[in-house]
């Protein structure tokens, strides 16, 4: 299967499938193995730790000389040296999110990157389209992580913004596999973004008892934290993010508290395991390689399918 569209244009990639970024997760051994098989790996900037993914950087140059990209999410990374940082990678593509298009994309653009900005909602493209960028991330609220306080699902996102918008979009929210990657597409989407497939990867970085309550997780498996003043997140249910549904304590605090004993001592109880409601829908710890290579299958699958029972084929 040949993918031949804007997103494998402008990524530099075979197959526009992009591992999402996520803090202390998106580094060199998941990521390289992403861009490895042929999609693109990206290196997050989230976790704040600037020196430590410097090293990520300079680690994924030993392990792959395929493209891979950096995220800056705006609202947790508040030093503005962040895009000379970024610039001075020497990475060719980025994605801006949790934050003001404006701040960053024409300088981005002006040192030569290629720019995608992550939206929420339909304002929010608009806003982005305006600052200049080169395309989108249309985030919908089923997915992992950090969310708009106004949850719009990927379904009907992803037409809204297709039907107002030019550039090229990555669907992101609820993908795992082809018959998802195929659905994006017929909605308007060149390409996609997996983050909560991604975790549960045999070569993503934390605990196994977090990848296995994602493949023992049921859809309905997640809660969507709304605190007041701070970002929503939508993370596995546990006893402690039910206290945190109920407003007994701070979820960000509890979220950064949590990443040693959680993250990679794999006790659920000790933060916020941000995961999404497509944990529903996996079922198998397994290595990206094969993550992607099922995924382009499936998606061969499906179209062709899709077109010989509407007589299209
Ligand atoms: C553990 C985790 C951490 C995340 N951290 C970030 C982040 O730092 N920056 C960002 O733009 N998105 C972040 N996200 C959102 C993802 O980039 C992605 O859009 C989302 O996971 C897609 O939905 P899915 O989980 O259904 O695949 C995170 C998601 C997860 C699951």
């Amino acid at each position: 299967m040949v993918f031949d569209n804007r997103v494998t244009e402008m990524l530099g990639v075979d197959i526009p499938i992009v591992q999402a970024p996520m803090g202390y997760i998106a580094r060199s051994q998941l990521a390289s193995s992403v861009s490895n098989a042929g999609a693109l790996g990206i290196i997050e900037t989230s976790s704040g730790r600037l020196e430590e993914v410097r090293d990520e950087i300079a680690k994924m140059r030993e392990l792959t000389d395929k493209p891979f990209g950096v995220n800056i999410a705006q609202a947790f990374v508040r030093d503005p040296g962040i895009v000379d940082f970024v610039i001075e990678q020497g990475v060719r593509f980025v994605t801006t999110s949790a934050g003001n298009p404006q701040q960053y994309t024409k300088v981005l653009k002006d040192a030569g990157l290629t720019v995608f900005h992550v939206v929420p909602t339909l304002r929010a493209a608009l806003k982005a389209v305006d600052a200049g960028v080169d395309g989108l991330v249309v985030e919908g609220s089923e997915g992992g992580g950090f969310k708009n306080h106004q949850d719009v699902s990927t379904m009907v996102l992803l037409p809204l913004i297709r039907s107002r918008t030019e550039v090229p979009i990555i669907a992101a929210g609820g993908i795992c596999d082809g018959s998802t990657m195929a659905a994006a597409f017929a909605l308007g989407a060149e390409g996609v973004q997996m983050g909560t497939r991604m975790v549960s990867a045999l070569e993503s970085p934390v605990h196994e008892n977090w990848k296995n309550a994602i493949v023992e997780s049921a859809e309905t498996g997640t809660v969507l934290l709304k605190p007041e003043g701070q970002p929503a997140l939508r993370a596995l249910r546990t006893d402690r993010t039910t206290r945190l549904e109920k407003g007994e304590g701070n979820p960000m605090q509890e979220l950064g508290a949590g990443v040693r004993d959680l993250y990679f001592g794999g006790d659920l109880e000790a933060g916020v395991a941000l995961t999404g409601q497509v944990a529903g829908r996996i079922d198998a710890v397994k290595p990206v390689a094969q993550i992607i290579e099922e995924t382009v299958e499936q998606f061969r699958q499906t179209v062709s399918c899709l077109a010989a029972s509407s007589g299209a084929g």
